[in-house]
């Protein structure tokens, strides 16, 4: 092997050795730099007569292009490993399943309060909203509980800072107090009419909610829902009450098979006062009485606290559990389950 061939040689080796860009231009240094070994040899040319300068620097030029092509085959292939080495650690496995967007759902508690805002809205009952932390004049005292009465001992809750001197904030035990806010709104409204001795329009409302007490078990949590219903005007009377209700819950449970019976029982806003009992004919929970509301005829103290006179208007309020309607709907045992937010249960309703 001659001397330009050994030179060839080496450099290919000393290219195919260089494992990244960097290393094979420090190999090209060796080669073709400025004190590279192809340079030397170029440089000794000067020293050779004309004829042995052709040949001689012809050679030396074809040995020159075997080592430059041999860089650029090096190049190209540290440049095509460079790129497979991205695009395997850029690789997408597209076996893999996709990742499903999952589609949410309306809570229980949620569907069976727009449930029951359908069945009232179509029996002309509009729907009002209030606070959950209430005034004690709004949750007691408004509903003839004033302080100090017994009543207020079933009414256990969370008292929060800041109210009257005496009567702190609360969180609301009912949905009651909003009988009596979306009542003097009413009938401010329509004081004109009242004050000309011409009838004012009905008030026909429902009011679900979240409601609170010092309570927690199986079938009591903290934090709770009611729906509060109320109708007030010239001639409405338990009749009225005991037809709105069977309707509605015959509504509810979808089936005519369910009777209601309505048992005498004392709340302070109400007199007569009375429980709301159900009772399936058919299904798991045949035959037993079910208590689901609370109701009665507005007392006439509350109706004077609404701004109207009880000589005149008269009318009926319930409040019932809407936790328990939907527990008793879905037949779920366990109340808690509706606020533990636990997918494997919720998604059962969608
Ligand atoms: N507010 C009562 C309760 O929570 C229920 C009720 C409402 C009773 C309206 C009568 C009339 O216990």
């Amino acid at each position: 092997m001659n001397e330009l061939d050994t030179i060839v040689e080496a450099a290919r080796a000393a290219f195919g050795g260089a494992e990244t860009p960097a290393d094979l231009e420090n190999a090209k240094a060796q080669f073709l730099g400025k004190a590279g070994r192809v340079t030397g040899l170029m440089k000794g040319l000067a020293a050779l007569s004309i004829d042995e300068k052709k040949s001689r620097g012809a050679a030396i030029n074809l040995a020159k292009q075997a080592i430059e092509a041999a860089l650029v085959a090096r190049r190209d292939a540290l440049a095509q490993a460079e790129l497979q080495d991205q695009l395997r650690a850029e690789a997408l496995d597209v076996s893999l399943p996709g990742r499903r967007r999952a589609s949410g759902g309306i809570h229980p508690i949620s569907l069976s309060t727009e449930r029951i805002e359908a069945i009232f809205g179509s029996m002309g009952f509009e729907v009002a909203q209030g606070p959950e932390i209430e005034t004690d004049w709004f949750n007691f005292t408004a509903l003839n509980t004033p302080e100090d009465h017994p009543a207020r001992s079933m009414h256990d809750t969370f008292y929060i800072e800041g109210g009257a001197p005496g009567a702190p904030n609360l969180l609301r035990t009912h949905t009651s107090p909003v009988q009596i806010r979306h009542a003097v709104q009413h009938v401010k409204k329509h004081r004109h009419l009242i004050d000309a001795g011409q009838t004012m329009p009905e008030i026909r409302v429902i009011v679900p909610g979240r409601t609170y007490r010092v309570d927690s078990d199986a079938t009591h949590s903290p934090m709770f829902h009611q729906v509060e219903g109320l109708w007030v005007g010239e001639n409405i009377s338990f009749k009225d009450l005991k037809a709105v209700y069977l309707d509605f819950i015959q509504s509810f449970f979808e089936t005519r098979d369910l009777d209601i019976r309505f048992r005498p029982s004392f709340f302070p806003f109400t007199e007569p006062s009375a429980e709301i009992d159900i009772m399936f004919g058919t299904g798991p929970l045949k035959g037993r009485w079910l208590e689901v509301s609370g109701s009665g005829q507005v007392h006439p103290q509350v109706i004077r606290n609404m701004g109207l006179d009880p000589e005149r208007y008269i009318g009926f309020a319930f409040g019932s559990g809407i936790d328990r309607l939907t527990m008793l709907r879905y037949g779920v045992d366990d109340l808690r389950l509706f606020f533990d937010g636990d997918m494997r249960f919720l998604s059962q309703f969608q």
